[in-house]
């Protein structure tokens, strides 16, 4: 365990990315310095950790404002728009996030991050897996780095929302946007992105968003694209998190990949979710 400021200390969670942070309470009014040494810890591990939180939809908003404007989600259907409730509840046979993803990739400006924190947790299962795709991008080949430095790819919510996404909708608590009000967003970001706080590159690819290479039809790209996809996740990219009551995950949504593990059969797992805003990968 290393300092990083006083009396902050940091407990990286694997090899790959990921860290506890003990000490801050997140509910009081943070210090500068306090929000400073927290964002530079995102930075460092890309997703951290906090254990034992408490804190109601007000002081949330607060907490996330800290780091940036609230995004609010498009398609996830939340009574505040500023806040998602992630809800499994027995009987569900669909959760929301369960395929490797970075958030809401389809917008021309994509969240910088999202915090989580856990109101209802099982016993066991519900974990949270997380890809560090710094570490993606710097182990390809060079060839490949070469060939995908100026590429871009077609970021839709098509499979995640609209008519596609209804029979995954009818099956959770949380629900997604199915019906009329639903239009289709697409962008094109590059596959490689720079980071704009670390300038480091990262690969920009998902399986929930990610629809094909711009410039080539969706059957071309599909082989390399799900390569590519497949390759972020390998397990020497990845930390698993498991959550208590009152665990908080911060991930830096620019530069990591998640996924919910769909493993929590009967019981239920509530979490409150709030995203802040970032800016146009590049
Ligand atoms: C998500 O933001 O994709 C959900 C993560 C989770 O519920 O663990």
């Amino acid at each position: 365990m290393s300092a990083l400021a006083d009396p902050i200390t940091v407990n990286p969670t694997s090899g790959a990315l990921g860290a506890e942070l003990h000490g801050p309470d997140l509910s009081r009014d943070m210090s500068d310095a306090e929000v400073g040494a927290i964002r530079q810890a995102l930075l460092d591990y890309g997703v951290i950790f906090f254990r034992d939180q408490a804190f109601d939809t007000e002081t949330h908003k607060r907490i996330a404002r800290r780091f940036g404007d609230i995004f609010n989600h498009p398609f996830l259907i939340s009574d505040d728009p500023d806040v998602v409730t992630i809800v499994r509840n027995p009987g569900d046979t669909r959760i929301v996030g369960e395929d490797w993803h970075s958030d809401t990739a389809m917008v021309t400006e994509p969240p910088m991050g999202a915090i989580l924190i856990a109101l209802e947790v099982p016993d066991y299962g519900g974990d949270t897996l997380f890809a560090n795709q710094y570490l993606a991008y710097d182990a390809l080949s060079d060839g490949m780095k070469a060939m995908l430095a100026d590429l871009k790819a077609i970021n839709s919510d098509r499979m995640v929302a609209g008519p596609a996404a209804a029979e995954s909708s009818a099956n959770r608590s949380t629900k997604s946007r199915t019906g009329p009000d639903w239009i289709e967003t697409k962008t094109a970001h590059p596959v490689v992105r720079t980071h704009p706080e670390t300038g480091r590159k990262c690969l920009y690819v998902n399986h929930s968003y990610t629809v094909g290479f711009e410039g080539m039809t969706e059957e071309e790209s599909k082989p390399l694209l799900e390569w590519l996809m497949n390759w972020g996740h390998r397990p020497e990219f990845t930390c698993r998190f498991r959550w208590r009551k009152g665990s908080v995950a911060f991930w830096d949504n620019r530069c990591t990949k998640h996924i919910a593990v769909d493993d929590v059969h009967n019981a239920r797992r509530v979490m409150r979710r709030i995203q802040v805003s970032g800016d146009r990968p590049y």
